[in-house]
């Protein structure tokens, strides 16, 4: 372990769970716990719960929980100790000075990069405004930017000399491997380092906080490559970005519009419509979904509708449906896209696109029609079993039935022979066992279809479930420890976390559940937590434990009878046998009386 465990837990207890999660996701109060919907996995009813008092979150829908601590890691894809570090600086906690020089000397180089950029951003400002920028200057007022939307966006335009701003930024003292690092020099042939960026209109990206994290850059004539791109560095990934953003996280629409391009942005902020953002070209990332139902309540896809468009709006929705996204798509007119259109139309018709947007079923079904012409009843055929298929997907019966209905009257069939179609197709997949969702153990095998051969489950479940009740009822520590050492536990993990808990309670220190979890895996303390969620609140404790406690003897003993019968079986011995047939009654006797306590 790398940091000491009371920092841990005063990293744990200073982040309210529920204000945590609020940040990603609406929560909503009903009696003791918050409820929202899963960010997890894809639902349209909530079964995410959030508890104040035990500070942990369960889904009951796919089986994660954890404390505060996994669900950073899970969400924002962190290991134990960025997610740590995350915490901390949420809350203002210096973790002990890194460790790790390594570690200092990256976050030093990534704040240089941040002041090269904004060094370089400034140049190509400047460069815009002046003599040089006045051809790119036309450009943009040709393209409808106005100068305070240029401003806004902090566009501008890089010299078509070699090395301008190289030298500039050479003469300020910054080193040659920092200027090759931020993408914004490479070295040429030659050896000299030139400019990545000549010539072209330079579009500046911001991440949340204002920093401006890398550029993009675009030809002012038809020359190829359109546009030209900062690499990946370390203050830039391209996965996790969204252009606009930090300007659409403040619109007052609870929506966000994803477009693909810069262009598109700046002129629908330009036009009011203050909650666009891109993806820059790239193909949507689970990552950017992440991020876009963190920013919104309903995301809303307007690609080109072009056939490369198309395809990644079909992409797109299916990685913002997998992220919990409440997704529409906006239809756009043929061969146009959203920067001309609202260009050419103006706000309010754009506006009226976003209400006439369609849902992704209504959209997934259009595009299975486009794929037939439905002139013969065989292509009909075809597309109605499509339907079935696409409905059969949807989770949410209601609306299955009500799309059932709408299309069976559209395509002059019944409403019954369509739903027994879907009906089909859904009995179909359940008998395939969809397990993905399925229970599983702290080791994330399933359980139920549980290995006999590595993993007795017999055990392995009253002994996490002792070690629950444990963290809940802490004055039964001797009660269990007395009956139940850390060496009697068959589950070798239980094991582990029983040393940790016991020498907790032995210190006099007492232990809630999510303090236990703060450095397990994801896959444990869902675990855990599924236990001590599923298994209820107990009002008789101390009788519980007693039950847990004489179940496991119980088992430990009948498993001492059946290897006795093997040796029964194997021994030659006359006395030897005899001996072991009056251990094997003894013990029966033993059984019989604690099967009566229970
Ligand atoms: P578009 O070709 O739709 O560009 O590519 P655009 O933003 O609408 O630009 P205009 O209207 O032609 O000026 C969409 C996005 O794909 C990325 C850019 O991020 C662009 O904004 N792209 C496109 C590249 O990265 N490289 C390219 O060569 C082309
Ligand atoms: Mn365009």
């Amino acid at each position: 372990m790398l940091y000491p465990e009371q920092i841990i837990e005063e990293v744990r207890l200073r982040n309210d769970i529920v204000e945590v999660v609020s940040g990603y996701l609406k929560l909503e109060r009903k009696g003791r716990s918050y409820w929202g919907l899963c960010p997890f996995h894809s639902e349209k009813t909530p079964s995410f719960s959030v508890e104040p008092n035990k500070q942990f979150f369960y889904c009951f829908g796919c089986n994660r929980g954890g404390s505060v601590i996994q669900f950073i890691m899970s969400i924002e894809n962190l290991e134990f100790v960025e997610a740590l570090k995350f915490l901390a600086d949420r809350v203002g906690i210096t973790l002990p000075e890194s460790e790790d020089p390594k570690e200092r000397d990256r976050a030093k180089r990534r704040k240089r990069i941040l002041e090269l950029n904004r060094q370089a951003a400034r140049f190509y400002f400047k460069t815009l405004a002046g003599e040089n920028g006045l051809e790119a200057q036309n450009y943009l007022k040709n393209r409808g930017l106005s100068a305070k939307t240029i401003k806004k966006f902090g566009l501008g335009y890089s010299p078509t000399g070699w090395d301008e701003l190289t030298r500039v930024l050479l003469e300020n003292q910054f080193p040659e491997d920092l200027l090759l690092e931020s993408g914004l020099s490479i070295r040429a042939k030659s050896g000299e380092l030139i400019d990545r960026f000549r010539g072209r209109i330079m579009f500046p990206i911001f991440d949340i906080r204002g920093n401006i994290i890398g550029f993009g850059g675009r030809v002012t004539d038809g020359s190829m490559p359109k546009y030209m791109n900062s690499p990946d560095t370390p203050v830039y990934n391209k996965s996790r970005e969204l252009y606009g953003l930090n300007y659409a996280r403040s619109s007052p629409s609870k929506r966000l519009l994803i477009v693909e391009g810069y262009m598109d942005v700046i002129s629908l902020h330009q036009a009011g419509i203050d909650f666009a953002v891109a993806s820059l070209g790239t193909a949507l990332t689970k990552m950017q979904a992440w991020i876009l139902k963190k920013y919104s309540e309903e995301v809303i896809i307007a690609y080109d509708s072009d056939s490369a468009g198309q395809a990644a709006t079909m992409r797109g929705l299916e990685i913002l449906e997998e992220a919990g996204c409440n997704v529409r798509v906006l239809i756009m007119p043929e061969g146009k896209d959203p920067d001309e259109y609202v260009r050419n139309n103006g706000p309010e018709k754009f506006k009226n696109l976003i209400d006439r947007a369609i849902s992704l079923l209504d959209y997934k079904i259009g595009v299975k029609r486009n794929m037939h012409n439905l002139d013969t009843i065989e292509d009909k055929l075809k597309l109605l079993n499509g339907i079935a298929d696409t409905l059969a997907e949807h989770d949410n019966p209601i609306e299955r039935e009500l799309y059932a209905k709408n299309y069976a009257r559209e395509y002059g069939i019944s409403y019954e022979s369509l739903q027994e179609e879907i009906n089909k197709r859904i009995n179909r997949k359940s008998r395939a066992g969809d397990y993905s969702t399925s229970m599983r153990d702290g080791r994330g095998r399933r359980l139920g279809g549980q290995k006999k051969e590595d993993f007795d489950t017999r055990y392995s479940e009253l002994e996490y479930m002792l070690l629950v009740m444990l963290c809940h009822e802490n004055r039964f520590y001797k009660l269990i420890s007395e009956n139940y050492s850390p060496e009697s536990y068959r589950d070798r993990k239980a094991g582990e976390i029983a040393r940790k808990l016991y020498k907790k309670l032995e210190e006099n220190k007492s232990c809630v559940l999510a303090e236990l979890l703060s450095d397990m895996d994801p896959g444990s303390a869902s675990y855990l937590v599924r236990l001590s969620k599923t298994k209820g609140e107990i009002s008789e404790p101390e009788k519980a434990i007693k039950q847990i406690l004489n179940k496991l003897a119980i088992l430990k003993l009948e498993d001492l009878q059946k290897q006795t019968i093997e040796r029964i079986k194997n021994e030659q011995d006359g006395e030897t046998r005899q001996q072991l047939g009056l251990e094997f009654s003894i013990r029966a006797e033993k059984i019989a009386e604690l099967k009566k306590m229970v």
